[in-house]
């Protein structure tokens, strides 16, 4: 089914050629005030200015408004066409419309969003945590909001490949791997990654010694050296054994699979620095090879003076693999905003290239999260909070919640809910802010059971679900009457899902989708307050409970894509 806006663009973008003979943008988006419609276009102002530009004569806005008006053909879909202010043109849907569109989507696990006639192959670059330290809560934004925009771009039939850059390579793991050969014998497990790195540099730091061990170690690692071959590949997959069950704790949808490491680039990294070079692109500077780019003072480093490829030349590396290998039409990068440099400089050069084209490099940054006091979030300690405490904590917080909200429920499902609660509210409140701006980590927030929060939506499709139980069916299919404004409302929401969906997709912002879902809990609950279901009767409980249904469907399938469970009661 074609979105409302699609509909209408067509709709406008045909009024306006007829009117004016050119092809522009209708402007259209959901009306600001609902007095005075469902959706707006603003094309009038900036085509007045136009036409005026052309004829040399000054055109009123509300003029051309008018004229757009006269040539608007929007069949049945309208009830009424109006102009506000300087020159909008408003257009409020028609219920019976409005109920048709429904009718048609009543069955559909879809809720009406297609899948893409333009469909991409999309890399997402996200969580890349480093080996051999825990995880901190940057890469929680990351992997969370990258995992919701993997989903979404996965269900708008996007081939989505998961790309976990992890950061296992380095000079660091020299020092790592001569602390590990001096591990007491038998011990093959690293319990906690923290200590491991902080005992690793406390001992190069002090030791003169054990630091000519480290660097010789680096050597013979770059080298291929097998013992040390070995002993990085058990560090990095004692972290692994630290990351994964995170991801499995959180549902995020990373497995070793996914994973690609900065070393996986080693043998290409030459190849990158030799053909920049040839191309001119990279030249010498200070002793290193270096890249200069447009609006950037200090250039990226691909060789470090005395050899040595970094960070830079990684990347470098990994699009090209990403767009020759991977076959990559659309490059994501979830990472934070400090970063934003190094990716601007990096898509530059692989522009500068010629590597990327027809590619659309992204980044898609974030913010800080933030404590309670307005810092940096750590724990109590001073040290950066561990994510696995966080998921602990979650758990039990909203253990809590369970308790007092289903005292009945029995022990085990009860344990379920909290799970969905907990791991929910702390994923719905990084994904329901803007992620380009910092959040505040604030657990009695994002745990209640009003305001924008994973509990208020998961309550709300429980209780649904609790209306379908007590009627004891979940009809999917009714003739739909859209009476009251508030049957109208709902109706309105859900029509607009698909619309959202491709705006995350577009846009990046898994926070429209977050809005959204609130918005049509919101809605709902005030049509369940005011429009009897299970007490009406024949057509009418027929169409509540349809559009009982659809809600549910819709907020489920919502949750679903932003990685949050919704257990069928609370
Ligand atoms: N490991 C890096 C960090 O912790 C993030 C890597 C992001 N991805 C990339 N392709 N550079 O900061």
């Amino acid at each position: 089914m074609q979105t409302i806006t699609a509909q209408l663009e067509k709709a406008f973008r045909s009024a306006i050629q007829q009117s004016f003979g050119v092809d522009a943008d209708p402007l259209i988006s959901p009306s600001q005030n609902e007095k005075f419609g469902d959706y707006q276009s603003n094309a009038a102002m900036s085509l007045a200015k136009a036409v005026g530009e052309k004829t040399g004569q000054k055109t009123n806005p509300r003029q051309v408004a008018e004229q757009i008006k006269a040539k608007l053909d929007l069949g049945d879909m309208v009830e009424e066409i109006s102009i506000a202010g300087p020159g909008f043109i408003n257009v409020r849907l028609k219920a019976d419309w409005l109920a048709k569109q429904l009718e048609a989507i009543e069955a559909d696990k879809r809720v009406g969003v297609e899948s893409a006639t333009n469909a991409e192959t999309v890399v997402v670059d996200y969580s890349a945590p480093n080996v051999a330290k825990q995880m901190h809560v940057g890469h929680l934004r990351s992997t969370i909001i990258g995992d919701a925009l993997a989903r979404i771009l996965e269900f708008l039939g996007n081939k989505v490949i998961r790309q976990n850059h992890i950061g296992d390579w380095g000079t660091q793991f020299g020092m790592l791997i001569a602390h590990l050969k001096t591990a007491p014998t038998g011990e093959t497990r690293i319990e906690d990654l923290d200590k491991f790195y902080k005992e690793a540099r406390q001992r190069f730091d002090s030791d003169p010694t054990f630091a000519d061990e480290a660097r010789a170690s680096v050597v013979r690692l770059q080298a291929g050296g097998d013992e040390e071959t070995r002993l990085w590949q058990k560090i990095v997959a004692e972290s692994r054994n630290h990351f994964q069950p995170i991801y499995d704790r959180l549902g995020v949808n990373l497995t070793q699979a996914n994973e690609r490491g900065e070393s996986s680039y080693n043998p290409l990294l030459a190849g990158v620095v030799s053909d920049l070079k040839k191309s001119g692109i990279a030249t010498e500077s200070e002793g290193a090879i270096a890249v200069f780019t447009e609006g950037h003072e200090a250039p990226i480093i691909v060789e470090k003076s005395g050899g040595g490829f970094g960070y830079a030349t990684t990347d470098l590396a990994a699009v090209r693999h990403r767009i020759d290998t991977l076959h990559a039409t659309r490059i994501i990068y979830v990472v934070g905003a400090p970063q934003s440099q190094h990716f601007q400089q990096v898509f530059a050069t692989a522009r500068k290239a010629g590597w990327a084209k027809g590619v659309v490099l992204e980044h898609a940054g974030f913010g800080s999260v933030l404590g309670p006091d307005g810092k940096m979030f750590k724990a109590r300690s001073g040290e950066s909070v561990k994510l696995k405490d966080l998921v602990d904590e979650a758990e039990e917080r909203a253990m809590k919640v369970v308790n007092e909200k289903s005292a009945d429920l029995p022990e085990v499902e009860k344990r379920a809910i909290a799970k969905a609660v907990g791991i929910g509210a702390i994923k719905y409140a990084d994904l329901s802010k803007d992620r380009i701006g910092d959040y505040t980590f604030d657990w009695d927030k994002m745990l209640a059971m009003d305001g924008n929060t994973a509990p208020y939506l998961q309550y709300a499709y429980a209780r649904i679900r609790s209306i379908f139980r007590k009627a004891g069916e979940e009809p999917t299919s009714a003739p739909i009457q859209l009476d009251s404004p508030y049957e109208l409302a709902i109706a309105k929401q859900i029509l607009r899902f698909s619309e959202v969906i491709q705006q995350v997709a577009r846009d990046l912002k898994p926070h429209l989708l977050c809005t959204y879902l609130y918005d049509l809990a919101t809605k709902f609950s005030a049509f369940y307050e005011n429009c009897p279901v299970l007490k009406s009767e024949g057509a009418t409980r027929a169409s509540r409970l349809v559009l009982c249904h659809l809600t549910s469907t819709t907020l489920a399938l919502g949750l679903d894509l932003l990685g949050i469970e919704h257990p069928e009661q609370m």
